[in-house]
């Protein structure tokens, strides 16, 4: 199978023109590569350069008076295919809490497109001992009365755009733990952190979530070239 790569592009580039020059020479046919760009670029990207898009949030309700919010169902029409959920800077920022995310995951669900469920913790909650219990909650509330395949992102709080990327050692134990606590056939990925130096470390994931190494071409080609060889 391909290996899935999730760009996540979160509040960049400033401008289309940007984001195309990020995105129009990316090696298609080896990965399957999801670019989520801000929402205002979706649309446009989509029809320029065919490639397979995702959003970064959405809302559960189809339409109404929920000013500042798009819906589910407006991705859909616009050809997305996978939605992000329960990102830490949503989580921490936006204090989307696991019922939240739950909704989420299910509206995305209703209208047949696929939730990228991310969960790790913080700095303090590994230190502290609390990992595996912040994992389980997470999976556990984030995805009551969802009983289907979705995909999961492994993102360690203290890895994302740290430069310190979670140890194999440990991305695998929580590979192990995610299988064990979830009842259908996920696929799992790891965010936090990615590059060049260390995509070889996570073998065993069905692929990346990667947010800095995206936004640079050469450096995003050069991981799509690492782990298709
Ligand atoms: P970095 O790859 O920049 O650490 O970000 C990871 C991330 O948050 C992707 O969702």
């Amino acid at each position: 199978m391909k290996p899935l790569l999730i760009a996540n592009w979160k509040m960049n580039p400033l401008s289309l023109e940007g984001a195309i020059k990020i995105s129009n020479n990316l090696p298609r046919d080896k990965a399957e590569i999801i670019i989520c760009p801000p929402f205002i670029f979706i649309e446009k990207l989509k029809k320029i350069l065919d490639i397979g898009i995702g959003a970064q949030n959405c809302f559960w309700e189809e339409a109404g008076a929920f000013t500042g919010e798009i819906s589910t169902l407006m991705l859909k029409l616009m050809g997305v295919t996978h939605v992000i959920v329960g990102h830490s800077e949503r989580r921490e920022i936006f204090k989307e809490n696991n019922l939240i995310i739950n909704k989420k995951i299910k509206s995305i669900l209703k209208e047949g497109l696929t939730p990228i469920l991310c969960i790790g913790e913080t700095k303090i909650e590994k230190e502290s001992g609390e990992t595996w219990d912040v994992l389980k909650k997470q999976l556990k509330e984030g995805l009551t009365g969802v009983n289907r395949d979705i995909i999961i992102a492994y993102e360690p709080i203290w890895a994302i755009g740290s430069g310190i990327a979670c140890s194999s050692d440990v991305a695998e134990e929580v590979m192990v733990f995610i299988k064990k606590n979830t009842f259908f056939d996920n696929k799992i990925l790891y965010g936090g952190s990615v590059n060049s130096n260390n995509v070889t470390d996570y073998p065993s994931f069905s692929g990346f979530l990667i947010g800095g190494a995206s936004l640079n071409p050469v450096e995003f080609n050069k991981i799509i070239e690492i782990i298709t060889q």
